[in-house]
């Protein structure tokens, strides 16, 4: 009995444009983590589907989030890129999971309330068990570590609980069969299944917030394109909803502190910080006491000069989807061989024959 695998999951659905919140929250950080330990990152096309979507644009959507992976510097041989519904392991343990869950603990969930609106009794079955189909992604690798924005906490909490349980409903089981890997869970270490989770949450852009609205967050559904910065965004419209960004009239403060009740400024302080992979702190000691209209342009640089590589790169792989279609074989195929040893596993342990 040893400890688990060190790997690292992440998943991003494949459902409109990319924003530069997926890009600094998730993206970024996927990349990074590719020097540390081996790293799965999934088109969740399976989770894109608890809300209606037109399938040829759901294709198209699945094939973009994968160029923008690959854009951005993910490595498809060294470690996995795969879309979620080509392994159909990750639908088998969610409903294991589906199993596992209790009522109550989805009814926390802020997200299904966010998505579902008003009427939440229209919403799909899909829509609400969302979240055990996320906690499967992760345990049907046995992932440790997930890399995501601060959205998904709460999400990454319920996976965390859900492994718990079936670790402790089926523990006598999973120390007969021999299946389990030591665990340390405070100060105890017990013989657990799946492991607890990390969640990889945190930099200057753990939650990037709306360009029109510091207190609504960037994103890819919000009605006004003005609100934020597509991956697929060219130079000059990238500077425009810079420039038109709302802020406030205050000069920039000289320290963090002074970003209290200041929405607009934190986050575009944020959005520095995290595209030139500094602190906040060091942006105020370049730009404090400067207004925005020096600050701003400033900006616009730089995220021009981060940004536009990156979709030149994505159109580039866009046009040539044969060779997209192939690395999501290729990954499906490896991620399917780890996803299928970890199911049989399930099957001995609760009990389903075959
Ligand atoms: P989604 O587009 O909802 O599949 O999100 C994919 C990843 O991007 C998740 O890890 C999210 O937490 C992250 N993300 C989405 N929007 C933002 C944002 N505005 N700020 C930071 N991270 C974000
Ligand atoms: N729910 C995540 C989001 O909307 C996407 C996702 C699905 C995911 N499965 C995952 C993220 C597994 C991390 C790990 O952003």
């Amino acid at each position: 009995m040893t400890g688990f695998h060190q790997r690292v999951f992440s998943g991003v659905q494949p459902t409109g444009n990319l924003t530069l919140g997926n890009y600094l929250g998730a993206i970024k950080r996927f990349v990074a983590m590719q020097a540390e330990m081996d790293c799965i990152y999934c088109v969740v096309d399976l989770h894109a589907i608890t809300l209606p979507q037109d399938p040829a644009d759901l294709i198209a959507s699945t094939r973009a989030v994968t160029a923008a992976f690959l854009a951005s510097g993910i490595d498809p041989k060294a470690h996995i890129v795969f879309n979620q519904s080509r392994v159909p392991q990750h639908a088998e343990l969610g409903w294991v999971f589906n199993c596992i869950a209790r009522l109550g603990w989805l009814n926390r969930m802020t997200q299904f309330k966010d998505k579902a609106g008003k009427n939440a009794e229209a919403a799909s079955v899909g829509l609400y068990a969302y979240p055990n189909l996320m906690a499967a992604d992760m345990m049907v690798y046995r992932a440790t570590h997930v890399p995501v924005g601060e959205d998904q906490k709460q999400h990454i909490e319920l996976t965390r609980d859900i492994a718990q349980k079936f670790n402790n409903d089926y523990s006598t089981r999973i120390a007969a069969l021999g299946l389990g890997h030591e665990m340390r869970v405070g100060d105890e270490t017990v013989n657990a299944f799946f492991p607890l989770i990390e969640p990889v949450i945190g930099g200057p852009a753990a939650r990037v917030m709306s360009l029109r609205d510091g207190t609504k967050k960037m994103s890819k559904s919000d009605p006004s394109d003005m609100s934020r910065i597509n991956l697929t965004d060219d130079a000059d419209t990238i500077a425009k909803k810079v420039r038109k960004a709302v802020s406030d009239p205050l000069p920039l403060p000289e320290t963090v502190d002074g970003l209290k009740d200041r929405p607009e400024a934190d986050n575009l302080v944020g959005i520095y910080a995290a595209l030139a992979d500094v602190t906040k702190d060091a942006v105020l000691a370049e730009f404090g006491g400067a207004q925005f209209s020096a600050f701003k342009p400033a900006l616009a640089d730089l995220a021009v000069q981060k940004i536009e590589p990156i979709s030149a790169e994505m159109r580039r792989i866009t046009a040539d989807p044969a060779y997209v279609d192939g690395v999501l074989k290729d990954g499906g195929e490896r991620a399917g061989a780890i996803a299928e040893e970890t199911m049989k596993a399930v099957k001995q342990i609760v009990g389903l024959l075959g």
